[in-house]
């Protein structure tokens, strides 16, 4: 596992983000940094996405951050020149393996198969996104997927769908490496500048983690 997610590994939890405005970069960071969760995956479902890792690259060095739905290799070279120390996507795609490879990017598609993790499995990869977790069977679903592929090792990182309530169920299983989602810091919460609100489940979700 290269050095970042070897990092959010530790941390257990990373929250997605769909940020719709530089603005909101640095009270997200200072809330998601108070909460004792150093990391954030800033979707690239968004225009702002780009410019706030480039803000949060600058001004929040302290804050690991990825970008998530990189879905071209142009999208992922985007995200390194804004700083992504790490990226994900929601599904497979060979051509971004490869470009994340030559741009040096720690990176991990997104699968919901066999055939998803046999095809990135012969690309090399050992680490997914396991996408989406709940809705493709949950917990049970990725034990039985992952079984066949035992011997290679592979670790995954579940979201869409998880929840404050399902953290521990996930975790129980010996390949999550950590989960994911966006229920800590909502769009919504980002416009009502709820960065109090954000802080809580944040901590809650570590809390949970280290349970
Ligand atoms: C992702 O990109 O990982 C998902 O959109 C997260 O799904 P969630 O909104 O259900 O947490």
């Amino acid at each position: 596992m290269t050095e970042a997610f070897a990092r959010i590994a530790v941390i257990g939890v990373v929250p997605v983000i769909a940020i719709d405005s530089v603005d909101h970069a640095l009270p997200l960071a200072d809330a998601l940094l108070e909460a004792g969760l150093p990391t954030a995956e800033i979707t690239f479902r968004t225009h702002a996405a780009a410019d706030v890792l480039a803000r949060l690259r600058d001004e929040r060095p302290e804050l690991l951050i990825g970008a998530g739905t990189l879905l071209s290799p142009a999208q992922l070279r985007q995200a390194v020149e804004a700083g992504a120390a790490y990226g994900l996507a929601p599904g497979y795609d060979p051509a971004v393996v490869d470009a994340a490879r030559q741009s040096g990017l720690p990176f991990i598609p997104g699968v919901m198969t066999p055939s998803d993790i046999t095809l990135a499995v012969a690309q090399g990869c050992r680490l997914m996104k396991f996408f989406p977790a709940t809705a493709a069977g949950g917990p049970s679903m990725l034990k039985n997927i992952a079984a066949p592929f035992a011997h290679l090792d592979l670790s995954f990182i579940p979201t869409g769908g998880v929840k404050m309530e399902t953290i521990a169920d996930w975790l129980a299983l010996p390949e999550i490496a950590a989960v994911g989602g966006t229920w800590i810091a909502t769009t919504q919460q980002m416009h009502d500048g709820d960065w109090s609100g954000i802080r809580s489940r944040a901590s809650a979700a570590i809390a949970r983690v280290k349970e």
